[in-house]
Parts: structure tokens; C-alpha cells; sequence
């Protein structure tokens, strides 16, 4: 080959790779707040606490409320899942606007907030917890005297015989009668008894001791069918439904009425999938009230967003200002469009996705202090602004900015105090 055209052919290699680049290269996805987030910001700024918020849309939340009570329906409970909502005003009013007073919950503290602020809730614990836990539970309940009784509103989640031998001990120790919900296996592999002569074992030790223990129910939980768009005919929610009816069959057949028993599943991502199936009596969720970013999925499609971070910007710059080699943050502005506005805010590092204003990349490094981010000049706030994000979950990010600040109309309409989460 003559030197010419190999010469040529490494060009044209060149300029196809710097082609390539160049449609790789970034585009400007910068926009200001829209005017949704506009006319929060300007809320914030004349009756805002000046520091990182947690917002409650109520009017989105609602919205929310209604497709998955309605999802639920009147023959069956649904079941509020307390994590993923943690306060009491937040919770009471899903319960009141749902009509349901079902909970379920998974931390000691947060159980005896509940049996004080929730005298005549039902209770279902979502883990089985250690059995010291729930001996402190019955401690605090006794200091506290609600008027919640646990031998009639609480049940115990309990995965395995060993454990069911220790809440055993526990209720004779204390004279007390514990209700037993058995965690049962339906595909997740997370725990739970997973063939029938374990159930059996465990309900000849729960009926031989009808004083300590009564047996109320199964739980089966089956976030591994999020997503799969799936309705009742696909195989894995068959698999899941057969593995359920089959512990529903072996109850029946030691004597139990299953209408009598709380025969709880789903969660947020799949309550959906049983409009139309009768196989659990019980369905719980919690997030999609709220719907942070990881519940952007197919069966709450028509849910919205009703959770925002909201954080002040503190301090601006009209370029890429960086510690270290400017020639750097020059070219990594002139790569990227969306890097060309500095913004540190209030805080940082949740759980959570920058949403407005848009175009955000990924900060050029987390703090908890002083977060920075970038936009396009299209995209930039004022030192004041508050920038928004999206917590990617509700379960823990709600509990770290103080009291949810509910917004309707316009307006900051409530303040709502969040769980202690020890104690
Ligand atoms: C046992 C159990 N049920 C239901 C849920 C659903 O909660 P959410 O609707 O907030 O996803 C969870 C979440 O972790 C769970 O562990």
C-alpha cells in the first residue's frame, strides 16, 4: 500500500472518531423551574424556614391516596405502610382519607409511637424482629397506657419455629397473649417458611398453647414481580398466587377460616396486579402515597410525584470554579454545556435526584454541607432559590429535614412532625 493512502485512510479514521465524539458530546438540557416549581420557589422564598425542606404536595398526595384505596377496594384492607410515611399527621390523614386503620410497621420505637398516637389501629409487623425488641415494646406500652391492646391489635411477624419458640417464652414470661402472623416464602427468598410442614409444626405449637399464641395470619411479600408490567396471567404472579393459595389451602385444612385471618401481600410497585384476584385479603403500601424516584414503575404509572426535597442556594458562580488546574474546568465546560453554571446548595448527599431545574449532570462531588451542582446558563438560579429534588425513596429521607411542610393552592397549609427514629 502506498504511504499516501495509508496516511489518508488514518484521517478519515480521525475525523470518524471526532465525528463520533462530537454526537456523543452533551447537549444542553438546561431549563429554568417550570411553573409548578416557579411558584413553589416563590413560596419558599417569602414563607419558607430558609434551610432544606421536605414539601408534601397534598393535592398530588391525595390523588394518590384514591388510586390505591381504590385499587384495594371495600372487601379488602388496605394496609399503610409505616416506614415509608413516617409520621403521625402524614399517616393519619392517608388513614382517614383511605378509611382504613390498618398499619404495618417495622421498628420498635416507631410501633410504640404508634400504639399512642393510633389507640384503635391495626397493627401488622412487615419483619420479624428480635424477640428483645418486642419485649421492650411491651415495657414502653406499660409505662405509656394507651389503651392499645396488643392481644387483639398487634400481630407478630414470625419466620421461623426457632423464633416462634422465643415469642413463646416471651408471652408466658410476661403473661400475655401474642397473635402470630407467619411469614411465608412466595418466591422473594427473603426469609419466610417456605414448605408446608414447617406451617404445620408451627400451628400445633401456636393451637397447643391457646392461652399465649393465636394464629393470625400469613404475610407474603413479592417485590420481585415489580416491573415486569405484569398482570394476573403471568407466570411469576401464578407462581407467587399457587405458593400463597397453597399456605391458604394448609390453614383451611387445620381448622382456620381464612376470612377470619389477615392474609397480607404486595406493596407499592405491585398492589396493582390484584384488582382482580382474591387470593390475600390484605394489601399494603406506602411510598406510592408519595412516590419518590424508585417507584417510577409500571403499575404506578399514573401516580405523581408528591415528595420534594427543597434547598436554598447559597452561592453561585457564572462559570465552572474549581480548586485545582483551570485548563481542566475549561475544557470540561466547553465538553459540556450543562457544567457551565456553579451552584452550591444548603446541604446535600440524600437519597435523591436533582428534578428542577433540569439538566442537571451528576454533582462533581457529594456533600452533606455545601452541595455543589451544575447547569446551563439556561438552567441557572440566584443565590436564594431553592433548588428541587426528588427523594428516591420515602423510607428514611422523610425523617431528615424536620417537620414535612405540606403545600397546597399556593400555600404552606400544615407542618407535620416526623417519627423519633430511636427511643
Ligand atoms: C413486608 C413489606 N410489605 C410491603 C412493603 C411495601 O412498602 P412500600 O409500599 O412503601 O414499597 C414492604 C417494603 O419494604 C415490605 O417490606
Amino acid at each position: 500500500m502506498k504511504r499516501r493512502t495509508v496516511m489518508a485512510g488514518a484521517g478519515a479514521a480521525l475525523l470518524a472518531a471526532a465525528g463520533g465524539a462530537l454526537l456523543w458530546r452533551p447537549g444542553d438540557r438546561g431549563a429554568p423551574h417550570d411553573a409548578y416549581f416557579s411558584a413553589l420557589n416563590d413560596l419558599l422564598k417569602r414563607e419558607g424556614p430558609g434551610r432544606p425542606v421536605l414539601l408534601i404536595d397534598r393535592a398530588r398526595m391525595n390523588h394518590n391516596i384514591d388510586l390505591l384505596a381504590g385499587s384495594v377496594g371495600p372487601e379488602r384492607t388496605y394496609r399503610v405502610v409505616v416506614k415509608s410515611l413516617p409520621s403521625v399527621e402524614l399517616l393519619a390523614h392517608v388513614m382517614d382519607r383511605a378509611g382504613t386503620r390498618a398499619l404495618m410497621v417495622f421498628h420498635q420505637p416507631f410501633l410504640n409511637q404508634i400504639a399512642e398516637s393510633f389507640p384503635d389501629s391495626d397493627v401488622l409487623m412487615g419483619k420479624p424482629v428480635p424477640v428483645r425488641a418486642a419485649r421492650v415494646f411491651y415495657d414502653r406500652l406499660a409505662e405509656a397506657e394507651t389503651g392499645f391492646a396488643p392481644e387483639a391489635q398487634l400481630q407478630w411477624l414470625i419466620d421461623t419455629p426457632a423464633r416462634l419458640e422465643e415469642y413463646h417464652e416471651l408471652a408466658r414470661n410476661l403473661g400475655r397473649h401474642l397473635r402470630i402472623n407467619v411469614e411465608i416464602d412466595v418466591g422473594l427468598h427473603r426469609g419466610g417458611i417456605e414448605d408446608g410442614d414447617v406451617l404445620d409444626r408451627m400451628l400445633s405449637v401456636i393451637a397447643g398453647d391457646p392461652k399465649h399464641l393465636s394464629f393470625a395470619g400469613l404475610m407474603g411479600y413479592e417485590p420481585h414481580l415489580t416491573g415486569l408490567g405484569a398482570g394476573l396471567e403471568h407466570p411469576a404472579v401464578q407462581d407467587v398466587l399457587g405458593r400463597y393459595q397453597a399456605f391458604v389451602d394448609q390453614a383451611v385444612a387445620a381448622g382456620y377460616d381464612p376470612a377470619s385471618l389477615t392474609l397480607n401481600g404486595a406493596g407499592s410497585h405491585t398492589l396493582g396486579i390484584y384488582a382482580n384476584d382474591r387470593t390475600m385479603n390484605d394489601l399494603s403500601a406506602g411510598s406510592g402515597v408519595v412516590k419518590p424516584t424508585d417507584f417510577d414503575t409500571h403499575h404506578l404509572m399514573n401516580h405523581q410525584p408528591a415528595a420534594f426535597i427543597a434547598a436554598p442556594v447559597l452561592k453561585t458562580y457564572d462559570r465552572l470554579y474549581v480548586a485545582g488546574e483551570p485548563f481542566v474546568a475549561g475544557v470540561m465546560e466547553k465538553w459540556d454545556p450543562n457544567t457551565r453554571r456553579l451552584h452550591y446548595i444548603y446541604g446535600g448527599y440524600w437519597k435523591a435526584r436533582y428534578v428542577s431545574p433540569t439538566g442537571i449532570p451528576e454533582p462533581i462531588y457529594h456533600s452533606t454541607n455545601q452541595e455543589p451542582f451544575t447547569t446551563s446558563p439556561g438552567g441557572a438560579l440566584s443565590v436564594g432559590d431553592y433548588a428541587f429534588l426528588r427523594p428516591t425513596q420515602s423510607e428514611r429521607v422523610l425523617l431528615q429535614f424536620g417537620d414535612l411542610h405540606v403545600v397546597e393552592d399556593g400555600r404552606i397549609v400544615d407542618r407535620w412532625s416526623v417519627f423519633q427514629d430511636q427511643g
